[in-house]
């Protein structure tokens, strides 16, 4: 089954290793084969105006391809979008979630910015147009950070330990059972092949598949050095290179050689581990040494994804 047939991804892993990069690059590859696509983010640095090209992306929704659209929520805006839900009425919500006793009320509910945010994410896989069908094919979560992402993840569980009933109770088991859904839900982790990413990566794996319990997509390995140097005459003649050449003019190239060769190396090393510590299908995209960051080179990576997953599911 392909990972876009699914209805939500939940993209997952530690600060910086391109979380948002991926869940942009998964959207638009889903997008282009035809899916109606919603990338959500959750209080976000804006990055998504500078990947797409287009005007920033705030709370409210903003159209930036073809099929595929973004939001940045904030738990303020979400809880109201939520509180109309489950009230039926924005104008009741606005009311009841901006009177003073009810927002002391839900300040006292543990996790409830972080609630409000995923309710609404549950919320877009419910949303049926006019006629009955999904406005959506695939909803995409681009996540908090590993630690806070499990929070996030396990207040479902908390509000139906605590309340057993209420109007925060139906939306809470279907949002549990839609995450721990294989046909409907996927985490996919996105990691680096290097120390702390990677640990980062395993812990949460262990850690989620303890209380969540989200089956889990491919791990998406990023910002990968080229594979130069490693094998063959080339790999060879570097290895038996000397550190210092003495000549002034091959030293740099020397110097150049020996760190593409240990870089690739040492991601190597962690590739591996990561296959042992954290057995799922590898989806493996390169470093992108461009100048900047832009819909080019998120095309690129989408195209990589793209084809990655398609290998996968033809061979499963
Ligand atoms: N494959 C890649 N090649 C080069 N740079 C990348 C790649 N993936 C991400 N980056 C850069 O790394 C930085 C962090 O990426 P981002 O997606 O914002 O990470 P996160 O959401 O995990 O914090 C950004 O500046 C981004 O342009
Ligand atoms: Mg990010």
């Amino acid at each position: 089954m392909n990972l876009f047939d699914r209805t939500l991804l939940v993209v997952a892993g530690k600060g910086g290793v391109g979380r948002t990069t991926v869940a942009a690059g998964l959207a638009l590859a889903a997008a282009e084969k035809g899916k109606r696509v919603l990338l959500c983010q959750t209080k976000s640095k804006e990055r998504l105006s500078t990947l797409f090209a287009t005007r920033p992306v705030g709370t409210d929704l903003v159209r930036v391809r073809e099929r595929l659209w973004a939001v940045n929520m904030t738990p303020q805006t979400a809880l109201r979008e939520y509180g109309a839900m489950v009230l039926h009425s924005e104008f009741v919500a606005k009311q009841v979630l901006e009177n003073k006793v009810s927002r002391a009320f839900l300040k006292a509910v543990p996790g409830i910015e972080d609630y409000s945010m995923l309710g609404k994410v549950w919320y877009h896989t419910t949303e049926t147009e006019e006629g009955g069908r999904p406005r959506w094919d695939l909803v995409i979560l681009d996540g908090p950070a590993t630690g806070h992402l499990v929070t996030m993840l396990e207040v479902p569980m908390s509000i139906l330990d605590a309340v057993p009933e209420g109007p925060l109770t139906r939306p809470a088991a279907a949002t549990l059972k839609l995450l721990r859904d294989p046909a409907r839900a996927a985490m996919v982790i996105v990691t680096l092949a290097e120390d702390l990413p990677s640990n980062e990566a395993i812990e949460l794996e262990r850690k989620q598949s303890q209380t969540v319990k989200m089956p889990l997509g491919p791990l998406v390995v990023n910002q990968l050095y080229p594979p130069r140097f490693v094998t063959g005459p080339s790999a060879r003649a570097v290895e038996s290179l000397p550190e210092v050449v003495g000549d002034p003019e091959l030293q740099p190239l020397v110097i150049a050689a020996h760190t593409a060769q240990r870089r690739r190396a040492l991601n190597d090393r962690y590739l591996d581990r990561l296959r042992r510590d954290l057995p799922l299908p590898q989806i493996h995209l390169p470093y992108l040494f461009s100048p900047g960051f832009g819909p080019a080179e998120l095309e690129e990576l989408a195209r990589r994804l793209d084809a990655q997953l398609g290998a996968l599911a033809a061979a499963t």
